[in-house]
């Protein structure tokens, strides 16, 4: 395996840093982190460099809301994110923030650079205004009544229940999410990057063949619909950082969050003596990768480099795609248990399990990725503990107690140790590529041969009969030497277990060259179990546990937004029965609805009602609720809605549906 010695950057998408990190960002940390391994166990030069993303209206509102400063939030966040990145064993060389001034640096030099070379023009525009918390409103934080469909309380941007996209001017009724209140239309000025002038250059970036192919077509469709000039400044208040030469203008949090790559790396280099300009000159040889999932490419294959073109910086070698989570095949739901945070699994389950897991189920696609809980028991079970772990088991304990740990100076099958070492560029190329389940699957075809040869030779026998101990020393040695080929090429997967491994063996398993050389006529170390099966029990807890983290959110929220006050007649107005629900259905065509039939006592009642992501409707039907009676029946796409059903929470912190004690009847009153 000579090769040229690479030099290589990676990147991870920054989380925010209003949240925990959870398992869908560990999917894509997981295989950021899979990558950098796998490429210093080539031998090359490779870095991972990442930051928390710190700007941004939700992290200035989250720490208002909090009482704390947002530095305090970020410092806080931080650190949290960072030990859960450690208990996962990311391999990461420098984990930075964008508030710091490394960043504030790099994004003046970059906006510095495009102002000079006129890529940057102002204009004014109007926008919504809340005029109660005084500031503009984001898409997000404006709420009303979708323009196309008429369901009530979708955001700015889009409807969650026709799916259409709208500004938020379009909206029926618009209210503002941070105040209620009403919001009114005011001007600004605002900063553009004139994104057209890159166009030329960004297709020639993008068709080099550096992305992937779902990718460069959705790239093919922004092109085609013109690309239009990109917002990047925001009014006070906001947490970010100030535009050059105003004194009241800020960057928008997606300018300086992927130029914290950049920063982070600069930090390492201060740190190191590495050479920051040898690494971002636009020429440079190095290469740099940015991990991002589907949601952000736009963010990363348009607005990144072309800030870093106009900037005289190197453009990304390539950005990496990857789908979605899911936990047993639905978005992962607070109510269902299945939000998982990584320090809820971390508390439960050894992280090895799950970095193996995504690993065998990793394309180089953008598809998303199901973590079935099952499954994911079955093949850890199978491939991990009971394949490659089994191997060395089976023979750590002749060699430990016949032979005085010592191995056997030549391996009786050395075409079979040869035939694991061919398959090491197959493997290689499959993680170069990001193809990670195809390089589980040959790495697990091996491991099923070297069971094969222990079943065959059968050590246990041999070891009971006169004058085999050669043989036994000999079947042991090609074993142990077969499992440190497994256990390297799976080092950048399980690092925890590589390194109990690595003890075991006494060797480092981190370099795949080292293979060239079996291990023989040396003496291994005791041995411990490498890893245990998977505990379903364990799952069950953590499930458990992570419904629990929901009730502690919800118990910790720090302020009651409530309603405007009424009186007990406005009230009254309100007629509210027990109701029965006599049928519950999918409506295929839309994402949040299930349709209900209710009995009010004789009478029934059709209600569309947004509770799919928390319920099964087979789960409701027979059950008691409580339903707004006298609602005015309103026409939605699939039919008529006549009322409402009472229901707690919200699609993130999870829905319950209101039920009454035992015995109340369809129909009767509520007050
Ligand atoms: N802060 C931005 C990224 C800025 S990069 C310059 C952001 N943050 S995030 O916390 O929302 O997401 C971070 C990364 O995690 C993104 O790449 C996102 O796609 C990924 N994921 C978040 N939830 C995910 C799943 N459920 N499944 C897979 N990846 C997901 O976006
Ligand atoms: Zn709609």
């Amino acid at each position: 395996m000579s090769k040229q010695k690479r030099r290589i950057l990676v990147t991870s998408a920054l989380p925010y840093a209003n949240g925990a990190i959870h398992l869908g960002h560990m999917l894509e940390y997981i295989q950021t982190d899979i990558w950098a391994r796998f490429q210093r166990a080539q031998g090359h030069e490779c870095y991972f460099a990442w930051a928390d993303d710190a700007h941004g209206t939700p992290i200035m509102l989250r720490a208002e809301a909090e009482g704390i400063s947002p530095e305090e939030l970020i410092a806080k966040m931080n650190a949290e994110h960072q030990q859960d990145f450690k208990d996962f064993g990311l391999s990461y060389d420098h984990y930075s923030d964008t508030n710091g001034e490394a960043n504030r640096q790099c994004v003046e030099t970059v906006y510095n650079r495009l102002n000079e070379d006129g890529y940057i023009e102002r204009r004014t525009i109007s926008q919504f205004y809340d005029e109660d918390k005084g500031m503009f409103l984001p898409d997000r934080f404006i709420k009303g009544t979708c323009p196309k469909c008429k369901t009530e309380d979708q955001y700015g941007d889009s409807c969650e229940s026709c799916g259409s996209t709208y500004s938020p001017t379009d909206l029926i009724g618009p209210r503002s999410a941070v105040s209620g209140t009403e919001p009114v239309m005011r001007d600004s000025e605002h900063y553009f990057v004139r994104l057209s002038e890159f166009e030329d250059r960004l297709h020639t970036w993008m068709t080099s063949g550096v992305l992937q192919s779902a990718v460069v077509n959705k790239m093919q469709e922004w092109f085609e619909d013109g690309l239009r000039d990109w917002d990047i400044s925001r009014d006070e208040p906001y947490f970010g950082f100030k535009i050059p030469g105003t004194g009241d203008k800020y960057f928008y949090v997606w300018v300086d969050a992927p130029i914290g790559y950049m920063s982070s790396f600069k930090e390492l280099c201060e740190q190191t003596g590495l050479d920051f300009d040898d690494w971002w000159k636009p020429d440079t040889e190095t290469e740099m990768y940015n991990f991002v999932g589907k949601d952000i490419v736009y963010f990363h294959t348009l607005f990144w480099p072309a800030m870093l073109m106009g900037s005289g910086f190197r453009s990304p070698t390539a950005v990496y795609a990857h789908g979605f989570l899911t936990v047993d095949g639905a978005k992962m739901s607070k109510s269902r248990g299945t939000f998982i945070q990584a320090r809820t699994y971390l508390e439960h389950l050894n992280p090895d399990y799950l970095r193996y897991y995504f690993c065998a189920r990793l394309g180089a696609g953008t598809a998303d990725i199901d973590l079935n809980l099952e499954d994911f028991v079955s093949r850890v079970n199978s491939d991990m503990v009971g394949k490659v772990v089994n191997i060395a088991s089976r023979c750590a304990g002749f060699i430990q107690r016949g032979f005085g740990a010592q191995l056997a100076a030549e391996l009786p099958d050395p075409q079979l140790y040869q035939s694991f070492i061919d398959q090491r560029e197959a493997i290689a190329d499959d993680f170069e590529q990001r193809n990670y389940q195809s390089a589980i699957r040959r790495i697990m075809s091996l491991a099923d041969d070297g069971n094969r040869y222990i079943d065959d030779h059968k050590p246990w026998q041999l070891n009971k009969q006169e004058g085999q101990q050669a043989n036994v020393q000999a079947i042991c040695t090609q074993g142990i030497n077969l499992f440190r080929v497994l256990i390297t090429f799976l080092s950048p997967v399980v690092p925890f277990t590589a390194n109990a491994a690595a003890e075991f063996l006494g060797l480092a398993v981190d370099q795949w060259s080292d293979l060239d050389q079996p291990m023989l006529d040396v003496s291994v170390n005791t041995f411990q179990p490498l890893m245990t099966r998977v505990d379903p029990v364990k799952i069950e807890a953590m499930i458990e546990a992570s419904k629990q983290d929901l009730e502690t959110t919800t118990a910790a929220a720090p302020q009651l937004d409530l309603a405007d006050e009424i009186n007990i007649d406005e009230f009254l107005k309100v007629d509210l029965r027990v109701a029965k629900i006599i049928n519950a259905e999918l409506v295929p065509e839309a994402d949040k609805l299930l349709r209900l039939t209710l009995d009010i006592g004789g009478a029934t009642r059709n209600v569309f009602a947004g509770i799919k992501s928390a319920y099964d409707p087979a789960d409701l039907i027979g059950r008691h609720t409580v339903m707004v009676a006298n609602l005015k029946p309103r026409k939605m796409r699939f039919g008529m809605s006549e009322g409402m059903v009472l229901a707690a929470g919200d699609d993130d912190s999870g829905l319950f549906i209101l039920s009454p004690d035992e015995g109340a009847k369809a129909g009767s009153r509520v007050t």
